[in-house]
């Protein structure tokens, strides 16, 4: 008996199923556990999933900050979905800030495309690593660390930065001390500040809100 056609039939299935592993486009109706979102059917994938057009626009810069982060996670952008890669848009006017952050998943890289924008971090030691970037220039966060986006030029500023996850996290530092609902007095324990500082930071939040 011939076995070669039972052979190549083996292979070709297991070949077929190594092509469902290439991605894992989202299936964004279902909830996303710890490794992201599960598989959309890839007989429903189309190219559409692999393109995403919502960095286009500028982001709204009317607010607190002057700033606005446009995200292309997992979430907005699904075709993400298990790669270890997602984007976003920064958009800063003048005199606006992306107040310090972390992103507790993810190292992430910015590049200048208009403007200039002083960015910086801080090492787990408490070092600071900061520098004026233009147009063209690129800079490195490493993962999980405190950084900053101000624009320091005359006109407004876009960047984008890509991350190295799909779902990168966003913690803002000072929305996760004053913006929470601790207590004032555990606030002030915490933080050492008194409560005339504690009460003001919290004001900026609300003024934020309404
Ligand atoms: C931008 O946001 C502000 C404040 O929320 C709002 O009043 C304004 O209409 C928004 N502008 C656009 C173009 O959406």
């Amino acid at each position: 008996m011939n076995i070669l056609p039972i052979f190549i039939v083996a292979l070709l299935a297991s070949f077929s199923h190594v092509n469902a592993g290439d991605f894992c486009v989202g299936d964004v109706s279902l909830p996303a556990g710890p490794a992201g979102y599960s598989c959309k059917s890839v007989a429903k994938v189309t190219v559409n999933d692999f393109v995403y057009c919502g960095l286009a626009a500028a982001g709204n810069t009317s607010n607190l900050i002057k700033a606005a982060v446009t995200p292309a996670f997992a979430a907005q952008f699904p075709g993400l979905n298990g790669l270890g890669i997602s984007l976003a848009r920064l958009d800063i006017a003048v005199e606006g800030v992306v107040p310090m952050h972390t992103h507790p998943a993810a190292s992430e890289v910015l590049l200048v495309v208009q403007g200039t924008i002083c960015a910086g971090f801080i090492s787990s030691a408490n070092k600071v690593y900061f520098k004026e970037l233009n147009k063209g220039d690129i800079m490195i966060f490493p993962q999980g660390l405190l950084h900053f986006q101000i624009n320091s030029g005359k006109g407004k500023a876009i960047a984008f930065v890509s991350f190295s996850s799909a779902d990168p996290g966003l913690q803002i530092l000072d929305f996760a001390l004053f913006a929470n609902d601790l207590p004032s007095s555990i606030v002030e324990k915490a933080t050492f500040l008194d409560d005339a500082q504690v009460k003001k930071l919290k004001d900026q939040k609300d003024d934020d809100k309404n």
